[in-house]
């Protein structure tokens, strides 16, 4: 397995997306996504901008007189894939001179001024508070100027903006319910990219669940770099705004959501282990349409290196949240991110992050080599010291741990009934659907007469390490 892939699906960071969807008529849009849930998100409210100034998607970069690529820079080899693409567009910019090239996203910020005029790589850079803006930047364009928005907002969350759904099964959806990051972990490039932390006002995020419901989507997932810390009227001091209109904390978000329709999943993703309070498992346990799985990034087993990540918790601190987890909802599906080669990380630290996988047992994780960014605490205080080969050494300890970890889980799945959410046709068989368990292990089954957006009860016969199969039963399920 190479370095960022991991042992699950497709739905996670690092894979490009070309992106298609309903628009005015007029131009075409060809929009290429890479990075995060929010960076796909955040495309589907660029292309609902877009779409109200004219702009048609096309799934043919050739056919598109604008070519957009919504940019991640969480790694370096992130930002060269990107690169590679705008030589690409390059050249076809030099057959068709009237296309427009921009750069939406994480590496706006960094390096418009690289991309712009010194590789003169492209026309347009708009960074992820600034898409509002981009019906007057795409004209600034065509007018003959090279156009740059990358200013960051402490307000902006595109509230009332309805996103145009693109490549979608129509059954499950993402919801951004905050922008933005306040943490600072050392290794992260995200808070300089994207700017402080702010919430999304709750109506609009309930409003916004409610009209997927009516429109037959029946899975929502809440996107936030630490959705724990979502808050709304009330300031990181705890002082409440605005007298006498309620406080909505993660928790209470989640019940507001869950009450929408019991037949409407939720998700959510990230949660961080030191703002991981109990209520908010408290409010996964009280609503069955509350998915039960939790993905809470560890980094490192060790408290030490914890300490030069600037996670805010301990070794001992994660562990207790795990258990507080397994308390409240035994089962719970649990996954993380790991990163190895971490400055200064010692074989004995290493080690530490491979005991504490043996600990949790995680069912699914997305693991990844340390790769330094430009501007982050760590760049300035520490040096990136582990060898490459190291860190690519133990980057594969951990996946050959994960994969034991992540197979003994499965296994455990066979035999039980499981409540299954239909996405759509299997990748592998035009006769099998697929679908998710409460646990977001993905189940193929037989079509029979079923369709998407549709709850069946599959029972698990056996399962290949990642996937379950099974057929549709009338028995009970399980979970
Ligand atoms: N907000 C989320 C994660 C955002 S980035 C959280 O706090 O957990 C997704 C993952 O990318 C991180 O969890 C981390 O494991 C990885 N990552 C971030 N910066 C990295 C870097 N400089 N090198 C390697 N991996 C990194
Ligand atoms: Fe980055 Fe940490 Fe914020 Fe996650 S919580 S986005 S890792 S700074
Ligand atoms: Fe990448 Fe930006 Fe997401 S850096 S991981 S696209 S927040």
């Amino acid at each position: 397995m190479r370095e960022g892939e991991h042992l699950m699906d497709e739905t996670r960071q690092g894979e490009a997306t070309v992106v298609a969807g309903p628009g005015a008529g007029g131009r075409k849009l060809y929009l290429e996504s890479y990075g995060c849930q929010m960076n796909f998100s955040d495309s589907e409210i660029v292309a609902s901008i877009l779409a109200d100034a004219g702009y048609q998607t096309t799934r043919d970069a050739d056919d598109a007189d604008l070519v957009l690529l919504n940019t991640c820079a969480i790694r370096d080899n992130a930002e060269q894939r990107v690169r590679n693409r705008l030589v690409h567009f390059k050249t076809n910019k030099q057959k068709n001179p009237s296309l427009v090239v921009g750069v939406l996203g994480c590496m706006a910020e960094r390096l418009r001024d690289q991309l712009l005029e010194e590789e003169q790589l492209v026309d347009l850079v708009v960074g992820p508070d600034a898409y509002r803006d981009l019906p007057n930047l795409v004209d600034q364009v065509e007018g003959g100027q090279k156009a740059v928005n990358v200013l960051l907002s402490r307000e902006e969350t595109y509230a009332e903006i309805s996103p145009v759904r693109l490549d979608s099964s129509g059954v499950t959806a993402f919801i951004s319910i905050m922008r933005g990051c306040d943490n600072m972990c050392s290794f992260c490039v995200v808070p300089f990219t994207r700017g402080r932390e702010r919430s999304r006002d709750p109506h609009s995020i309930v409003q916004e669940a409610r009209t997927l419901f009516d429109q037959g989507y029946r899975e929502v997932t809440l996107l936030g770099q630490n959705v724990d810390s979502y808050k709304w009227n009330i300031d990181n001091k705890g002082v409440v705004k605005e007298e006498g209109q309620p406080v909505v904390r993660f928790a209470e978000l989640l019940d507001m959501v869950a009450q929408v329709n019991p037949d409407l999943r939720v998700r959510f993703s990230t949660s961080h282990p030191k703002d991981m309070t109990d209520d908010v498992l408290h409010a996964m346990a009280r609503h069955e349409n509350i998915c039960k799985y939790i993905h809470l990034p560890v980094q490192s087993g060790h408290s030490e290196v914890l300490k030069r990540m600037n996670r805010g918790y301990t070794r001992e601190w994660y562990l207790e949240r795990i258990a507080a987890i397994r308390r409240i909802m035994p089962g719970c599906a649990i996954s993380t991110d790991i990163i190895t080669g971490f400055c200064g990380e010692t074989q004995e630290e290493h080690e530490a992050t491979l005991s504490l996988m043996d600990e949790v047992g995680y069912d699914m994780a997305f693991m990844f080599k340390y790769s330094e960014r430009p501007k982050t605490l760590a760049e300035r205080k520490f040096e990136d010291d582990v060898p490459e080969e190291v860190k690519g050494s133990r980057l594969q300890e951990v996946i050959a741990r994960q994969m034991i970890h992540g197979k003994a889980r499965t296994e455990a799945l066979v035999g039980q009934v499981h409540r299954v959410l239909i996405e759509g046709t299997s990748k592998k068989r035009d006769d099998q659907f697929f679908g998710r368990t409460t646990h977001n292990t993905v189940a193929v089954f037989l079509k029979g007469d079923h369709k998407p957006g549709e709850y069946v009860n599959v029972h698990v016969t056996s399962c290949t390490a990642v996937t379950l199969l099974g057929e549709v039963t009338n028995q009970p399920a399980d979970t």
